[in-house]
């Protein structure tokens, strides 16, 4: 890209050619990548100018040299070597009819918290996350409406951690995002529609006593290749919602089509186990087998979709929401359906959907949520074998257990977030989630370790289950989740700044353990601590944790601990 200037222009357009390189990189790859070798590139590059400024050769600690440009007294690094070296960001950004060149020491942004912390409301700032759109999750699982993860095994399983995540961000995002639009397309009392029944078919609307209401209640012959459709025309609303009643082998198949390239896709809700499967834009997910109970099904089509595309081809581009629409809605085999709706969202039927799925997979005796995956957390530590508990992941679901007892006011829910504090109770030798800090801290572990690996989010993460339980439970229940909460607490304002580098945060105390070197917190995570210690701070008075996030928010403005 360099020999393609022209070399007329000032230095400024040598550092911004750079750095849209630089942009190019990040882009495609959502990190930043080098591809450029500085020892040679700078060197074919040397040319004197007519505008004022010398190339020079910058020597880097006596060991090799790049190119560089003086004017005058002053010296001009590029700056994808300053960003390589320091690991500075920058970018090119034009406002104001000016275009200006953007230094940033981090990429990641602190969120003030809005109030003080509520057991009851937004968890942290997960109405920002969408857990089900990452790449590690491999799909919504058909049979329990919980995201299936891929982060640690290519075939899937339920990870504890991503499950309540999903629960909490959906929560959080039922309480501060808009009231989503709903349609009713089929309840058999207020919306009849007409379906289309060929001939061999048959459709009626009856009275189910189970359900207290009228339902639709359907059959198809096995041979039908048409089943009972009904067409629709519908935009923006992509989240279907129903309930049903399977009495043999059959399907709900949903049509989408693009609407610029009248692309046809098929999303087909089977009655069996294969989680998820893809032939030719036709995505398959099993909801179970066939068992003559009422089941609520809540599906975003959109992300159903992509997930079945991305099963075959990584490299597929996102089909945008505002491209989609929904054309027409099919029924196969026979059983019964009722209250059908397409949403903006159902967020808190997602929630439930975790909520209930921890009450569904809680191990009753050990109270823990098994993480079925093998995990080496670092070298020099013991391998955790399938079945460990974390930390995070106990105390991720009794924030959401407490949240569902709080808004249902089931007690299954307050039962099984009561039940999850056992864990704690155990060390990770003893196959629960405690460690003890130089004999004398007690800390919750996200990976029960051996030796222990202290990491810092994850047991702030425990702490904050362990406060919203003591704030919803009564009794002797409530009275072991503040001890639990108030000995993690002690051990948080002893050992916080042990996690202080003066420039930024490690992530777990592994060069106390191991005896090797940090594990520097990447930015996000030096984000993620500090917004906890906010949180921390509106629920606690000891000064530690704003003065603590104070200095660690100025790390991420550049600003460096003095040194003697
Ligand atoms: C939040 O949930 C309530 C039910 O608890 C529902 O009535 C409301 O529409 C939901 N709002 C959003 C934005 O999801
Ligand atoms: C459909 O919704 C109505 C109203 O909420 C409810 O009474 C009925 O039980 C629901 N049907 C089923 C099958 O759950
Ligand atoms: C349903 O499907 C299963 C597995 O595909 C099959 O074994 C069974 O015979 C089917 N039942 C009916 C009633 O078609
Ligand atoms: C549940 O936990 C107990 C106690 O730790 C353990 O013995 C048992 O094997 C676990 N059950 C399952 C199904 O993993």
């Amino acid at each position: 890209m360099m020999m393609r200037l022209n070399f007329k222009t000032t230095l400024l357009v040598l550092v911004v050619a750079t750095v849209s390189f630089l942009l190019a990189s990040w882009n495609n790859c959502g990190t930043l990548l080098f591809h450029t070798d500085w020892k040679t590139k700078y060197h074919k590059d040397r040319i004197n100018t007519e505008s004022g400024y010398q190339e020079i050769d910058c020597h880097i600690n006596g060991d090799y040299s790049i190119g560089c440009r003086k004017e005058g007294d002053e010296v001009y690094i590029p700056f994808s070597f300053i960003h390589k070296y320091f690991e500075i960001y920058g970018k090119l950004a034009t406002y104001d009819g000016l275009e200006r060149f953007e230094w940033l020491h981090s990429y990641s942004k602190i969120v003030n918290p809005k109030g003080k912390y509520d057991p009851r409301g937004v968890f942290m700032t997960f109405e920002n996350y969408n857990v089900e759109v990452r790449d590690r999750v491999k799909c919504i699982s058909g049979t329990d409406g919980v995201p299936i993860s891929t982060q640690w095994e290519s075939q899937g399983y339920y990870y504890p951690t991503q499950i309540a995540q999903f629960g909490l961000s959906h929560y959080s995002k039922n309480l501060t995002e808009p009231e989503p639009h709903r349609k009713i397309i089929e309840d058999s009392d207020k919306v009849k529609q007409n379906w289309n029944v060929p001939q061999g078919s048959v459709m009626n609307r009856i009275y189910d006593k189970q359900a207290n209401s009228y339902v639709l209640k359907f059959a198809t012959p096995e041979t039908s290749t048409s089943g009972i459709s009904l067409k629709l025309d519908h935009v923006l609303d992509f989240v279907l919602k129903w309930d049903l009643n399977i009495k043999d082998n059959g399907s709900v198949t949903v049509a989408l089509q693009s609407r610029e390239k009248k692309e046809m896709y098929y999303l087909h809700y089977v009655t069996n186990n294969v989680v998820l499967y893809n032939y030719n834009n036709h995505v398959h997910y099993g909801i179970g087998q066939a068992n003559h109970q009422w089941k609520r099904l809540t599906r975003d089509l959109v992300v159903d979709l992509q997930k079945g595309l991305y099963l075959n081809d990584k490299s597929r581009k996102k089909i945008p929401r505002s491209k989609l629409k929904v054309v027409k809605i099919t029924l196969y085999g026979s059983g019964m359906i009722d209250n059908m709706t397409l949403s903006t969202s159902e967020h808190m039927e997602q929630f439930y959907d975790a909520a209930r799925w921890f009450v569904a997979n809680q191990n009753i005796t050990s109270g823990g949520w098994p993480n079925p995956v093998r995990r080496k957390v670092a070298s020099g530590m013991a391998i955790l074998e399938p079945g460990w508990y974390s930390s995070m992941g106990q105390g991720h679901a009794i924030s959401v257990l407490a949240r569902a007892y709080y808004h249902s006011g089931e007690a299954k829910y307050l039962q099984a977030a009561i039940r999850g504090l056992r864990p704690f109770r155990l060390t990770s030798a003893k196959g629960g989630v405690a460690a003890l800090f130089l004999s004398k801290y007690v800390w919750y572990e996200e990976y029960p370790t051996t030796p222990s690996s202290f990491i810092l989010n994850g047991f702030i993460y425990s702490l904050i289950g362990l406060y919203d339980l003591k704030s919803i439970a009564v009794g002797k229940d409530a009275e072991e989740a503040t001890r639990l909460f108030n000995q993690g607490m002690i051990s948080l304002k002893n050992m916080l700044t042990l996690y202080d580098t003066g420039s930024g945060t490690t992530y777990d105390l592994r060069h106390f353990t191991l005896k090797t070197a940090p594990n520097l917190a990447r930015w996000d995570y030096h984000s993620t601590h500090i917004n906890q210690l906010l949180l921390l701070n509106s629920i606690d008075n000891d000064p530690i944790f704003i003065t603590t996030a104070e200095r660690w928010i100025g790390y991420m403005n550049g600003k460096r601990a003095a040194h003697n």
